[in-house]
């Protein structure tokens, strides 16, 4: 275990997180303007799923938000940019995989704690699902430093260029795990590779306009811990150029309410550090790391 790892009680409360997005993904399915299908999204999410989306502050507008933007991401990336490789630290209950249109020739690459895999194969078994692309599980503990070994082993090729996908995790580890997880992440990128993930402002932690949520995770035993607070110079520092926008900025444009609910005309710098960020980024030719 190293000294970033979390403990097994921790893993397993932030295991039931990914039920929780499923659940979000089943209602959104069920929408006459829906931005995305999930049709294994209801069996996946189970009533644990459901139990725990009726708590949310925001019907899961930030998670179906983030799910739209980065289905067209991916989409876009494979198909302007060629790559065949996508790798999806903490998938948890996501069936990108199934439900996504793929080229031949794709890869796609899962990697969560061994109970949240083990769980989702037997409920897409029982579903019959086939997913559209070759597709490897990797157990992992995305806070040690042992899985790039076994995404090697799986067939991963660090000399290729791939769309590195982390949805949904980085505030819920330590910053210095975060940091140690994209450190890893771009020592095993190939020039021309992208990354895009989700995090969440410090400022988010301690506003009185996200207390609520704050409460509700904490109380959970999933309290949102990791932040990052300028996600362009950290990436830059690991050689990578990054955009960001937020799931308030891409709420509005989606009409999804995200929590916590302002008018898009209140929306400032500021204000906007209370949602989640939305980073892409792409890795430069000249990499240069520090540290
Ligand atoms: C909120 S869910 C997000 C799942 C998925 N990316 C999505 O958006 O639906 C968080 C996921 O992170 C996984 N996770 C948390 N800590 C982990 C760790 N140390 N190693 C591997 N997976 C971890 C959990 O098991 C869970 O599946």
């Amino acid at each position: 275990m190293s000294e970033h790892s979390s403990t097994s009680a921790q893993k397993a409360s932030i295991g039931y997180t990914a039920y929780m997005t499923a659940a979000v993904r089943a209602h959104e399915s069920l929408r006459e303007d829906r931005l995305f299908t999930d049709p294994w999204a209801a069996a996946l999410a189970g009533a644990e799923g459901e139990r725990r989306f009726r708590q949310l502050e925001d019907a899961g507008g930030s998670i179906i938000v983030r799910t739209r933007f980065f289905d067209d991401f991916v989409q876009r990336i494979v198909n302007e940019q060629g790559i065949r490789q996508l790798v999806m630290p903490a998938c948890g209950l996501d069936t990108r995989a199934f439900r996504l249109e793929w080229p031949p020739a794709m890869t796609v690459f899962e990697l969560d704690q061994p109970d949240v895999l083990h769980y989702k194969e037997g409920i897409l078994q029982a579903q019959q699902a086939r997913p559209g692309c070759r597709r490897h599980l990797i157990p992992a503990d995305l806070t040690e430093t042992s899985w790039p070994t076994h995404l090697l082993e799986a067939g991963y090729d660090p000399a290729l260029p791939a769309i590195w996908l982390v949805e949904g995790l980085l505030f819920y580890l330590p910053n210095e795990a975060i940091h140690q997880l994209l450190g890893l992440i771009s020592k095993l990128s190939a020039p021309q590779s992208w990354l895009a993930f989700d995090a969440i402002h410090s400022a988010m932690t301690s506003s009185p306009l996200t207390r609520q949520r704050m409460e509700r995770v904490s109380r959970l035993g999933v309290p949102w811990i990791g932040t990052i607070d300028d996600p362009v110079s950290l990436l830059a520092s690991l050689g990578w150029q990054a955009t960001v926008t937020s799931t308030a900025r891409k709420g509005y444009e989606y009409n999804r309410p995200v929590y916590p609910f302002i008018s898009s005309d209140q929306l400032t710098p500021e204000t906007e550090k209370l949602y989640h960020w939305l980073v892409t980024a792409v890795r430069q030719s000249q990499v240069v790391q520090q540290g």
